[in-house]
């Protein structure tokens, strides 16, 4: 009986393989992280397994997500999802729980708060657990054989909005000009793309900081996503990966900082969360604006806290210098369209009456980030 089981299987396993690698192509081909410096994902759960990323699950369907969720040792932050058969299909965080933050009328509150549940959700066997999930392919595929003669693209966006991940989930449209009108466009960042926030607005209440954020090329194409969350979680000593962190002074590291409510800008405030990018970063259209100007003085200083075990890097160096010259200049350009053309071939600074400081101040940070990072590179374990 087992015998035959095996060589059905075995027959029919050449033919499984054919039609699921025949997928592959369609995976986004940006895929990546940053731990410290760019890195991609693992495509296949045997090379996350190679990395040493340790399977959480061995049922595909669990009361809190679909596929087989991965984790390299204490990260908590960045845990890639794989389908039945093996492909790189979704990813998951893991969100603290012990912290403080603040309603629209600067009150505190718990974290995460319950207005923003989903697309946080509460885990069903451990309730001191919270998560958020995305899929690359429709939650359906995961789990599912026998839609394997129909190979699913993986090139796709659903943020998971309930317990059934089939049933409840958002599908990301993969255009900008797709979006509904309550995305609100931000800023443009070199290699990430312009973002778009929930429903951000001067009366949004601080509580409904949505924790989901898009950013689309400079064509228009989903490019990257990020998860966006209240509170300053604590990073331990050995964490691998880490979460920006950003405060009412830095918040025009990812947000428009004319779109935010009062409440946001209580000294107090907090937010942190972690970019993934779909489409590669350094991209043509993934660019905003051409840099040109060497670097002012510092003025102010982004928190984006980066690994310290195994990094060599000392305390002070958790510190990146944020150059800002002109404040002035920075929110005029705020109000400005920050989509910018992809770059061509062209020497910058020929037609570019107006210098947008914003996005070459940006440029330099995300240039200075990589290229100290990129010292402190985590060693491929
Ligand atoms: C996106 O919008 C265009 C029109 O702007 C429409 O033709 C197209 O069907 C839309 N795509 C989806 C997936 O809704
Ligand atoms: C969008 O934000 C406004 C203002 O905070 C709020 O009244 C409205 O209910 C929100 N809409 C949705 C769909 O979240
Ligand atoms: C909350 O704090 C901010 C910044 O300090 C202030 O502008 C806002 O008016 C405060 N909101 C309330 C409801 O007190
Ligand atoms: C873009 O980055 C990838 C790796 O992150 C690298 O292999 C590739 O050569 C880079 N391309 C350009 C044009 O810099």
């Amino acid at each position: 009986m087992d015998l035959t089981m095996s060589s059905v299987f075995l027959l029919l396993l050449p033919i499984w393989t054919a039609l699921v690698s025949a997928g592959v192509d369609d995976m986004w081909d940006g895929l990546n992280i940053k731990f410290g410096k760019h890195r991609p994902l693992p495509k296949r759960k045997e090379d996350a397994e190679k990395e040493n990323y340790k399977r959480q699950n061995d049922i595909c369907r669990t009361d809190n997500y679909h596929g087989f969720l991965y984790r390299l040792e204490d990260d908590s932050k960045l845990l890639p999802i794989y389908d039945l058969n093996g492909y790189l299909s979704g990813i998951q965080a893991i969100i603290p729980s012990d912290m403080k933050g603040y309603n629209s009328f600067n009150e505190s509150i718990e974290l995460p708060p319950h207005e923003i549940m989903p697309p946080v959700l509460v885990g069903k066997s451990d309730i001191q657990t919270y998560t958020i999930t995305a899929y690359f392919k429709h939650p359906q595929l995961l789990c599912s054989p026998t839609y394997l003669s129909n190979v699913p693209t993986g090139k796709g966006l659903y943020i998971q909005t309930g317990y059934d991940p089939i049933k409840h989930h958002e599908q990301i449209p993969l255009e900008a000009k797709n979006l509904s009108s309550l995305w609100k466009k931000a800023l443009c960042l070199t290699t990430m793309g312009t973002h778009y926030f929930y429903n951000v607005s001067r009366d949004m209440q601080c509580e409904r900081l949505y924790p989901v954020f898009l950013m689309y090329d400079s064509e228009g194409q989903l490019a990257a996503f990020g998860w966006s969350f209240q509170g300053e979680p604590y990073e331990g000593p050995n964490s691998i990966v880490s979460w920006y962190q950003i405060r009412p002074e830095t918040f025009y590291f990812i947000f428009d900082v004319n779109q935010l409510p009062p409440c946001m800008l209580n000294p107090n405030f907090r937010v942190f969360g972690v970019h993934i990018w779909l489409q590669n970063h350094n991209k043509t259209n993934m660019r905003c604006n051409p840099p040109s100007t060497p670097a002012p003085q510092p003025r102010t200083t982004v928190t984006y806290k980066e690994p310290h075990s195994g990094s060599g890097a000392g305390p002070n160096e958790d510190k990146l210098g944020f150059e800002q010259s002109d404040k002035d200049q920075i929110v005029k350009n705020r109000r400005s369209d920050n989509i910018q053309p992809p770059l061509s071939n062209k020497k910058s600074g020929t037609n570019s009456a107006v210098p947008n400081s914003l996005n070459k101040c940006l440029f330099l940070f995300v240039f200075v980030l990589r290229t100290i990072l990129s010292q402190f590179s985590v060693q491929n374990v």
